[in-house]
């Protein structure tokens, strides 16, 4: 598949227009392994001339480094690029592996302050609850990110890992603009209650790990050949006969990738729009890279479409999938579905 410029769709009802895939920044700082800044600067520049458009980070990427790296590109691009961050996960200097979640709202109003403040910009564009804390009532948290937006330092909202049910709870607080979940052809968990939801409320939806956080383009097949600190290793379905079960799981991917002269990251990536058109939302996945081929080849596959019959063949994947998609599956929204 050659490369094109993506169209765009909007975000939400209210929100702005956006290239119809995003790119997700994480890998730059952390959880995959060791980065080449330079070449993951350059690719960020790539993106935006791809059509790339909503750019994908986080306060807890890095423990904020994420937001430091890309800040310097926000603001050279600030009219161009649609700007994502996230709160909610608490790390500790003094320990790498603690992960708390905090959703009250004084937590709120100093997160976004540390945000802007790392990112070196006015207004932060879509603004995520990364993860819900279920002791915190959602009204107030949402009422927090409201009062943001009213203040002028947020200009849209978002919610990561909620159910449908929390979804339209969070809506009648404030109109939500994306809902950002994993979503791919091994992790579709979010189809029972999320997705439908989102279409029925007009939030786009915006799938992280579309390609399955790497493993269903082919790029490593367990979890045991990884760098030692990779976040993958520690995750159930990437692990030893949960890993070796799945790796024949991608085999019809290949398959499909072959027949078509396109890669597996870009039948995962088609597979991922054409499912939502059948639940009838609008969806701009967030592929992580941070290398300009992979942003090439994963740009291209918005030209991508696959047959009835490919459909067919990669539909009974999710189902086959051994191991949760994380080791405390708590804080997804399948855990409170
Ligand atoms: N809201 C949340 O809770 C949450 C959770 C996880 C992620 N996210 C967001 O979603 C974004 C994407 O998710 P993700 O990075 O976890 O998973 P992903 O996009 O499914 O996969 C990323 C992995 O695939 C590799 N890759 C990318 N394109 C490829 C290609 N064409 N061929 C072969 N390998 C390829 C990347 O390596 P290289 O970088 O070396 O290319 C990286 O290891 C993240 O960056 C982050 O912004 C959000």
């Amino acid at each position: 598949m050659t490369n094109t410029i993506l169209p765009t769709v909007r975000l939400g009802n209210d929100g702005p227009a956006v290239g119809v895939q995003g790119l997700g920044c994480m890998g730059m700082s952390e959880f995959y392994g060791p980065t080449d800044t330079v070449e993951a600067l350059a690719t960020l520049d790539a993106a935006l001339e791809a059509g790339v458009t909503l750019f994908d980070t986080a306060d807890a990427y890095g423990s904020g480094h994420n937001e430091e790296l890309i800040g310097p590109f926000v603001r050279a691009n600030r009219d161009r690029v649609v700007l994502a961050t996230k709160f909610a996960l608490e790390r500790r200097a003094d320990d790498p592996t603690y992960r708390g979640i905090r959703n009250d709202p004084a937590y709120i109003r100093s997160a976004v302050d540390a945000s802007l403040r790392r990112l070196g910009v006015d207004v932060i564009d879509v603004y995520y609850m990364h993860r819900r804390d279920p002791a915190v009532p959602l009204a107030e948290s949402v009422g927090a990110m409201a009062e943001l937006v009213a203040a002028g330092k947020v200009r849209h909202l978002g919610l990561s890992e909620v159910t449908g049910a929390e979804l339209r709870e969070a809506y009648a607080v404030h109109p939500i603009a994306a809902l950002q979940s994993e979503w791919s052809v091994f992790a579709r968990d979010v189809e029972s209650s999320a997705v439908p939801a989102a279409a029925e409320l007009g939030v786009a939806f915006v799938p992280y790990s579309p390609l399955g956080r790497g493993f269903l383009t082919g790029s490593f097949a367990a979890a045991e050949e990884l760098a030692a600190d990779d976040f993958r290793r520690s995750q159930p379905r990437f692990r030893g006969e949960n890993a070796a079960a799945n790796l024949a799981l991608v085999e019809p991917i290949r398959k499909i990738a072959a027949a078509r002269g396109a890669t597996a990251a870009q039948v995962a990536l088609a597979w991922v729009h054409q499912r939502a058109e059948v639940h009838g939302l609008t969806v701009v996945p967030i592929p992580g890279t941070r290398k300009r081929t992979r942003l090439a080849e994963n740009t291209a596959a918005a030209a991508l479409r696959l047959t009835a019959e490919e459909l067919a063949a990669l539909e009974p994947i999710a189902g086959q999938v051994a191991g949760d998609r994380y080791t405390d599956m708590t804080f997804t929204s399948a855990g409170r579905d």
